[in-house]
């Protein structure tokens, strides 16, 4: 991973998010279109079981529009606030509001019986690493921010960004630990690239993409490379002859023809691609 996850720092983010879901009422979950349920931290339900919550369903660009919206009516239909968004464009940024409203509700309505009038929602964002909690901030906070600076009563060093009269953000997101502990999960995050790729074989990570995407976009290599052949060494194999992509000796580079289909692949050019949909382990 991006971050070593071992018990003791598991245990470390945990107690520092436990400390911040004091200050807060709503928590903004980032998860990754692409693999949704792979991406969500397997204790945040627990942890936020008192809160209010939005799932932000992040790079919807990079993922099938039709498994988007499933997604989006998966989490709906489990009565949880839910928005695609992009939060490098800003795409679905402005719909944002209105779910914190829908999301918070129950909290408003709290409020008003206790006689508490326009007090500011608060909120969190969280998720696991590279899902884009950092860009989202910026994005989200550029238009707004005003810095309120440590406020009396919260805890000291905490920045509160005033996103409007009725939304404050906590501007340092929680750190989740992915389901590291799944193997099905540790290879969509190796093709998403949320392994360090020193530590996998390209190659063999490579191979394992081309049976997913034979299986589930079967068109997709043969549109951008021109693939005739069924067998994943073989395909990369012709990615690499395609592509001119030969060792000193006039060798096909599979090695390199393996960092170009990953890299295809993570940056969108091979096409828009769900890893997983609802109600389907694999996504197959
Ligand atoms: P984190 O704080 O959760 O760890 O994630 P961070 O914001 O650092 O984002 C991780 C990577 O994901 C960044 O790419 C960022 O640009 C990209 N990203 C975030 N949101 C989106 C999105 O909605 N769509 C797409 N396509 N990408 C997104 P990077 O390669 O690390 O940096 P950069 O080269 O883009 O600056």
């Amino acid at each position: 991973m991006n971050y070593q996850w071992y018990p003791g720092h598991m245990t470390k983010a945990k107690r520092a998010m436990q400390e911040d879901l004091k200050l807060i009422d709503l928590i903004i979950e980032l998860v990754d279109a692409r693999m949704p349920l792979s991406s969500r931290n397997p204790d945040i339900d627990e942890m936020g079981k008192n809160k209010a919550r939005l799932v932000l369903l992040n790079k919807a660009d990079l993922a099938d529009p039709r498994i988007n919206r499933e997604w989006s009516d998966f989490f709906a239909a489990q009565g949880i606030a839910v928005l695609e968004i992009n939060a490098k464009s800003g795409m679905g940024l402005k719909a944002i509001q209105g779910k914190v409203s829908e999301a918070c509700r129950e909290k408003k309505e709290r409020d008003k019986k206790r006689g508490i009038q326009n007090r500011p929602v608060r909120a969190m964002v969280a998720g696991i690493p590279n899902v884009g909690k950092s860009t989202f901030i910026n994005s989200y906070a550029k238009k707004a921010c005003t810095k309120t600076g440590n406020k009396p009563g919260v805890t000291k060093g905490k920045q509160w960004i005033r996103l409007n009269k009725e939304l404050e953000l906590l501007d340092t997101p929680g750190i989740l630990w992915p389901k590291f502990e799944d193997q099905s999960v540790g290879l969509k995050m190796a093709f998403i690239g949320s392994m360090n790729d020193e530590i996998l074989v390209k190659e063999e990570l490579a191979v394992e993409l081309i049976r997913f995407l034979q299986g589930t976009y079967p068109e997709l290599l043969a549109e951008r490379y021109g693939i005739t052949k069924k067998d994943g060494p073989e395909v990369l194999y012709e990615i690499g002859d395609g592509r001119k992509c030969y060792k000193k000796g006039g060798e096909v580079d599979v090695e390199k023809a393996a960092g170009i289909l990953l890299e295809d692949f993570r940056s969108g050019r091979l096409g828009r691609i769900s890893l997983e949909k609802p109600g389907k382990k694999d996504g197959q």
